[in-house]
């Protein structure tokens, strides 16, 4: 009798024991999605940089080396992270990778926030190379966090350990290219700035130009440019690197150049051990080589070329871009 009501308080025990056990497992993993699973930690600052090439990583050293001298030649008259409050907006963040990138538009930027889309997880990694048209990437914005929307300790704290990329091209290359997609032609999206460049800047206007159908010509939109204030915030498509991306405050660790952006972004992507599930496409260059840039500007007059590009010279300065071609 006794040792039958011993294992009657055993079997009790046990069975409140696991229900315990069940009670508390649940709670653990059943509420608390974000905590109780950690991102993966897959960029370390030290580690991380002996997986790529030496040769590389040597001429990223040598580009921010650059740059970091020219932004303390100049914290002066670097007025871009000042005048702002918070962080550039045209940081994003990708925390399962720990990457930091500011992809700006008009520099390779659909394929740059393709590629955060599918690293982010919200795109098939699969068919991140077929995901292009304009539209989809638009709809897809709100899944991809700017650094801007984190709280400031949080954006701190990601700015120290992640890994931080900016992609740069010619800021005349990307005048262009921004003309091109915006104010050339017919059936650009931006109307009312062409309407009131056309307005303004036009010597002979067409019908087409003041109502927003037709694009203006490239004299008059660098006419519209240089009527510009250069501390007043510009159109996101022709703004400077310094206000959009604010490297002298970002401190940048791959600065990727549109001439090499194949080999820089798929560096990148070995930094953050995600080279053997994703390629960026080595000859995926942008519609306006050098060639076609250049003769852009064969028809603007030299002063016009000089003051425009005053505009813009500290973006140069930094990222070693010069006016010697002209
Ligand atoms: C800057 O560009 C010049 C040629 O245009 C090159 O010789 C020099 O090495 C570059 N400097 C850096 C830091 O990349």
């Amino acid at each position: 009798m006794d040792a039958l009501k011993k294992l009657q308080w055993f079997v009790f025990g046990a069975v409140l024991m696991s229900c315990l056990q069940l009670w508390l497992r649940r709670k653990q993993t059943g509420t608390d999605l974000g905590c109780s699973n950690p991102p993966p930690r897959i960029y370390d600052r030290h580690s991380s940089w002996l997986n790529v090439p030496k040769i590389w990583r040597e001429e990223m050293e040598r580009r921010v080396k650059h740059m970091e001298t020219v932004c303390r030649e100049t914290t002066h008259s670097v007025d871009g992270s000042s005048a702002r409050t918070g962080f550039p907006p045209m940081l994003y963040v990708d925390d399962r990778h720990r990457l930091i990138m500011c992809s700006m538009p008009k520099v390779g930027c659909t394929n740059g926030k393709r590629l955060l889309y599918a690293l982010t997880g919200n795109v098939d990694m699969k068919s991140f190379h077929n995901f292009g048209s304009g539209k989809k990437v638009v709809s897809y914005k709100r899944f991809l966090p700017r650094l801007s929307q984190y709280s400031p300790f949080g954006a701190k704290l990601r700015l120290e350990t992640y890994l931080k990329v900016i992609v740069v091209r010619h800021p005349l290359e990307r005048l262009v290219s921004a003309y091109r997609g915006k104010l050339e032609g017919k059936g650009h999206p931006i109307t009312g700035e062409a309407i009131y460049i056309a307005k303004r800047f036009e010597t002979n206007p067409t019908p087409g130009m003041l109502t927003g159908k037709e694009g203006v010509s490239f004299q008059a939109f660098i006419d519209y440019l240089n009527s510009l204030d250069p501390n007043k915030d510009y159109n996101n498509h022709w703004e400077s690197y310094i206000r959009l991306c604010d490297p002298c405050q970002i401190h940048y660790d791959v600065i990727a150049r549109l001439e090499s952006q194949g080999t820089d972004l798929n560096m990148m992507l070995k930094l953050i051990g995600m080279d053997d599930k994703l390629t960026y496409p080595e000859g995926d260059l942008p519609a306006s080589s050098s060639a076609v840039w250049k003769k852009y500007f064969t028809k603007i007059s030299q002063s016009d070329i000089r003051k425009i590009w005053q505009h813009y010279e500290l973006d140069a300065r930094l990222f070693n871009f010069t006016l010697d071609w002209y």
